[in-house]
């Protein structure tokens, strides 16, 4: 009896092995194996699109939901990236594509600067369906890409791909300064792109933007209705200096104004970066993984 070397089937995060073969053989950037889903992960895919549906409409920024409407994603099936991109690629030039699992920093800001995704193809199990600390194919799918049909949104995106570029140019090998650059764009990021609130159309309210919150059924309601909740308007002196940890619910969360409020804000990130400000920000979380750290380096020689 030969023992199966054959990949299983099933892109179910952290036990996937076309996964695993592709990370040992140093594929980042992979073709979408479509076949390869399972049933369950269609299944996993259909409850999440299917129970936070009406929280989107209740929550999430009208930008967001017409570009869910853009995508025309199936409710029912994992999301092929060739028909998310066919919709999206004409609205912004953005394309989501397919990679194997974390993309290091700089990598990833320069795929965005050239209006590429990076996006995860494995999807959660169908029976755990709330929090896990791995991006999958729904954060990145029904949280991210959807504003990625919205031209200021992806031109935010592809400005802080530029910062990348200019953290380099100003930091080159200077470890400790590029650390505390890439600690606070790290902190910017998560207060805005992953996790940001927008004021809404109504005085007093608020629309989530942040993908965290958006491909989240739990913490979308959470963030805009408890009173567990800081929500402040954007400061970033505060967001550059603010720690944040990844494992609970955000306690603090920052309100913008729109869409263009974020983009100045990026540009005001690369001027406060050109002129020092971001070289000493305040200690803590997010530690600067080796990895991230050392792809600033290698692409600044
Ligand atoms: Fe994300």
């Amino acid at each position: 009896m030969s023992v199966a070397t054959s990949i299983a089937p099933g892109l179910t995060t952290t036990e996937a092995s076309f996964i695993e073969d592709a990370r040992a053989h140093g594929q980042l950037f992979i073709d979408q194996p479509y076949d390869l889903y399972s049933g369950e992960n269609h299944q996993a895919w259909a409850k999440l699109y299917k129970r936070i549906g009406p929280r989107w409409q209740r929550y999430a920024n009208p930008r967001f939901l017409e570009g869910i409407a853009a995508l025309r994603l199936d409710p029912q099936s994992v999301p092929r990236l060739t028909d998310v991109n066919r919709f999206l690629s004409p609205l912004t030039g953005f394309e989501a594509k397919a990679v194997s699992g974390y993309v290091p920093a700089f990598l990833f800001f320069d795929c965005l600067r050239n209006r590429q995704f990076p996006t995860t193809i494995t999807i959660r199990r169908s029976n755990h369906l709330d929090y896990l600390p791995e991006p999958d194919i729904f954060h990145d799918i029904a949280g991210h890409v959807p504003l990625h049909t919205d031209p200021h949104f992806a031109d935010t995106l592809v400005r802080f791909g530029e910062c990348a570029h200019t953290a380099i140019e100003i930091a080159g090998g200077h470890v400790e300064q590029l650390t505390s650059i890439l600690r606070a764009m790290a902190r910017f990021f998560w207060f805005t792109v992953e996790f940001g609130l927008m004021r809404g159309a109504r005085p007093g309210e608020v629309k989530v933007y942040g993908s965290g919150l958006l491909s989240s059924y739990g913490e979308i309601e959470h963030a805009v209705d408890s009173a567990e909740v800081q929500r402040y308007p954007a400061q970033l002196e505060w967001m550059i200096n603010q720690s944040f940890e990844i494992d609970h619910y955000q306690p603090l969360l920052f309100v913008v104004d729109s869409f263009e409020h974020v983009y100045d804000l990026v540009g005001e990130l690369e001027r406060w970066m050109r002129q020092g400000k971001l070289d000493h920000v305040a200690p803590g979380e997010p530690t600067v993984a080796e990895a991230d750290l050392q792809s600033f380096l290698d692409h600044g020689r």
